[in-house]
């Protein structure tokens, strides 16, 4: 029976739910992997309890698709995931010591679970994740990575950085995809940042950073980032998009959840007519809305496009001095003050808008609740992941 053995596939994802102590089985698993297969252990970060979250995620969702008989998700998942896989290193090699460790795993985790029936759908299910994955690796022609060197680093304010990078060469990506990013300061710590350009010909690329309070990554870039740095990036990610003939738009964007925003909307200069495009833009001081000059020259020459700056906070913090003002002149709507999700559904519900949401998490959750309350559909709302 194995892949058709849906029973036998649900054991198996039950093993992996993640809210269900899964974690252990799942750090067995590490454990194992890393004790036949040394090369592994120094590709993956000290902690490993975001890893095994991620994977056990993963795999929980696969064994889902498995018992509900559905295949073409799950391999085209897999697919991108082998090939994405490149960037770490990752050899054949790694697919056969993975596959013995977590059957090995699950066969001395599933206890009176592990029957005939289930080491059979266990032997099967592995086979092919291994399988797609690795055969997908082998079969992209295109780059593992890119890399590319820093050209400037603009401390735009305290918590804020504009990075812009040239790329060795070209990555061709849609306007409002992100990529996973190593920086020298951590390497093997790879984190997602959003281009905040369009892709470029020559290799140049953009992003905005926002140092996140304890974060390790996103306070390095913001702090020790230096022209001559080498950055390395994964293949484009991320569907969000502007349907040029679905409608108004409505663009939530707290702080550098700009960035993919901004590049959607630099991209629909290109076009004489659109639909009209409202953004949101919001930060928690008036010095944060670091982007407000280029916006508003965009938006001057631009008229379907109109743009409402808010912050948390009315009046700016002393550190302000210290970095550049971000006052546009006249003619953007007058600054808001508050929330973004509340302000934005001060106007309404929105609901015949294509809506895109790009922030922290928080925000993200909180804007769609606020909008979907309110009366906007959300099949027509559209937010990056939410986490990473
Ligand atoms: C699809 C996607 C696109 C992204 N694009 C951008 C971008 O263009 N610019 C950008 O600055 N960031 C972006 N991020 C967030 C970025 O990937 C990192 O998560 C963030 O920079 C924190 O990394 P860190 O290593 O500094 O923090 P970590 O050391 O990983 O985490 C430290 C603490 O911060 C919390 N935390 C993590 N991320 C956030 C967050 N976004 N907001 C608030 N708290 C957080 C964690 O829960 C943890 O408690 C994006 C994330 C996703 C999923
Ligand atoms: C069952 C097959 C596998 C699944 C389902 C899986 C899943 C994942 C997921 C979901 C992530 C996080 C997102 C991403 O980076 O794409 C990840 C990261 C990673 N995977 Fe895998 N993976 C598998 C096999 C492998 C193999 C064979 C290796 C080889 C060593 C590997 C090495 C890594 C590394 C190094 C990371 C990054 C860890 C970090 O920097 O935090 N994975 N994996």
């Amino acid at each position: 029976m194995g892949l058709e053995d849906r029973d036998a596939l649900a054991a198996l994802q039950a093993a992996v739910y993640p809210l269900a102590h899964s974690d252990e089985l799942i750090a067995k698993f590490y454990t194992t992997w890393f004790a036949i297969d040394e090369s592994v252990r120094d590709m993956f970060p000290p902690d490993m309890a975001g890893q095994r979250a991620v994977f056990a995620h993963a795999l929980n969702w696969l064994f889902g698709e498995f018992v509900a008989q559905r295949a073409d998700e799950p391999v085209a998942f897999l697919a991108q995931l082998g090939r994405d896989h490149r960037k770490y290193g990752v050899t054949p090699e790694h697919y056969k010591t993975l596959a013995h460790a977590l059957y090995a795993t699950l066969s001395s985790e599933l206890g009176s679970a592990w029957t005939p029936a289930v080491e059979d759908a266990a032997r099967q299910a592995i086979n092919l994740i291994g399988g797609v994955m690795s055969g997908a690796a082998a079969a992209e022609q295109g780059p593992a990575w890119w890399e590319g060197t820093v050209v400037e680093h603009h401390r735009v304010s305290r918590d804020l950085a504009v990075v812009r990078l040239y790329l060795d060469r070209a990555m061709d990506y849609h306007p409002g995809q992100y990529v996973n990013v190593e920086v020298p300061q951590w390497p093997r710590r790879w984190r997602y940042l959003s281009p905040a350009i369009p892709a470029q010909a020559d290799g140049a690329i953009e992003f905005h950073v926002r140092a996140v309070s304890g974060g390790m990554v996103s306070t390095a870039i913001v702090a020790e980032t230096r022209p001559g740095d080498r950055w390395r990036m994964s293949s484009p990610h991320g569907a969000l998009e502007v349907d040029r003939d679905a409608g108004d738009v409505l663009m939530v964007a707290g702080s550098t959840g700009l960035a993919p925003l901004r590049a959607i909307i630099m991209d629909l200069c290109r076009f004489g007519v659109n639909p009209r495009v409202h953004l949101f833009y919001g930060a928690r001081y008036p010095c944060e809305l670091y982007d407000l000059p280029t916006l508003w020259e965009i938006a001057a020459t631009n008229p379907w496009l109109s743009v409402t700056p808010v912050s948390e906070y009315d009046t700016n913090p002393p550190w302000a001095a210290e970095y550049p003002d971000p006052q546009p002149p006249r003619g953007l709507h007058v600054r808001q003050k508050g929330l973004l999700p509340d302000v934005v559904t001060r106007y309404g519900g929105w609901g015949d808008r294509q809506i895109l949401i790009s922030g922290g998490p928080g925000m993200i959750t909180r804007a769609r609740d606020a909008l979907i309350a309110k009366g906007a559909p959300p099949e027509r709302i559209q937010h990056d992941p939410v986490g990473g």
